[in-house]
């Protein structure tokens, strides 16, 4: 019913419009006090758009989580420089504040990067547009991690920003990112199901690729035979991603 819903919306060109109420709603909703040991909190709509909740519990401890995720598979000690690519109002940005080398963030929202300047002063924040390029320089990064941003892009937008996370980063670095994985069949239609059974990206809402409706599913096949093209697959940990549950986490490695 939900998604015949959704489909009249999406030919009545009014999904975008209509998916961007539904946020607005779900920030109204009353979320649980957090204690704040840090940057402030941002404004409950930015954390409705990265945690799909504005309770600012879920949010400081859901970052947390996935910031020890990706201590727990990198060796931090060992890198300079790090992007969050997709970084939202830096629900994980925040936790690098203690980072010794160079912490950079981006997204396509510019409200959530002018947030990040302004609250995160230990990291610079770019805007970037919906397809690559990046403002940065080849080879700028030991280490770029993108949470939930892949799970929201269509196939062509995720090679091409694969592509471009690689131009930026140094051979050696790593590339860490979520996916819905084999966790998330249960949400998938029949035939949604065979196509993922059978190794292929499934990719809903591609109408606003880059909103949280927009959802891809990444089977581990795909994973390996495509979307690791150019890297060494180092990876994948099935629901790995903590602050992200109960998606998957992947390491490729971009060769030196
Ligand atoms: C589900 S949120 C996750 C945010 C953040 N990574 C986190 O885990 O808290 C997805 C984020 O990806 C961003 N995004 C979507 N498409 C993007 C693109 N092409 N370039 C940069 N950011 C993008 C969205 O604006 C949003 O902030």
């Amino acid at each position: 019913m939900k998604r015949r819903f959704l489909r009249l919306l999406e030919r009545a060109g009014l999904i975008g419009p209509a998916f961007r109420t539904y946020e607005r709603l779900v920030s109204l909703r009353p979320g649980r006090p957090a204690a704040i040991d840090g940057p402030p909190l941002p404004p409950r709509r930015l954390m409705v758009r990265v945690a799909g909740t504005a309770d600012a519990d879920w949010f400081l401890r859901s970052g947390r989580a996935a910031y020890d995720a990706i201590a727990a598979h990198v060796p931090l000690a060992e890198i300079d420089s790090v992007l969050d690519f997709g970084c939202g109002c830096g629900r994980v940005t925040r936790y690098w504040s203690d980072f010794a080398g160079a912490v950079r963030g981006g997204d396509v929202n510019t409200k959530a990067v002018e947030w990040c300047r302004a609250n995160l002063p230990f990291a610079r924040f770019e805007i970037n547009r919906l397809e690559p390029p990046l403002a940065f320089e080849d080879e700028s990064f030991d280490l770029v991690y993108a949470l939930s941003v892949f799970t929201h892009l269509t196939a062509e937008l995720q090679l091409a920003w694969r592509d471009e996370l690689r131009r930026v980063l140094r051979p050696g670095g790593h590339l860490l990112v979520t996916t819905h994985g084999h966790s998330y069949l249960p949400r998938l239609d029949a035939g949604e199901r065979t196509r993922f059974e059978s190794g292929e990206l499934v990719v809903r809402w591609s109408d606003v690729p880059g909103t949280n409706l927009c959802s891809a599913y990444h089977p581990e096949r795909y994973l390996r035979d495509t979307f690791a093209r150019g890297f060494a697959f180092v990876e994948l940990e099935p629901e790995g991603a903590r602050g992200n549950p109960t998606q998957d986490l992947v390491l490729l490695r971009k060769p030196s």
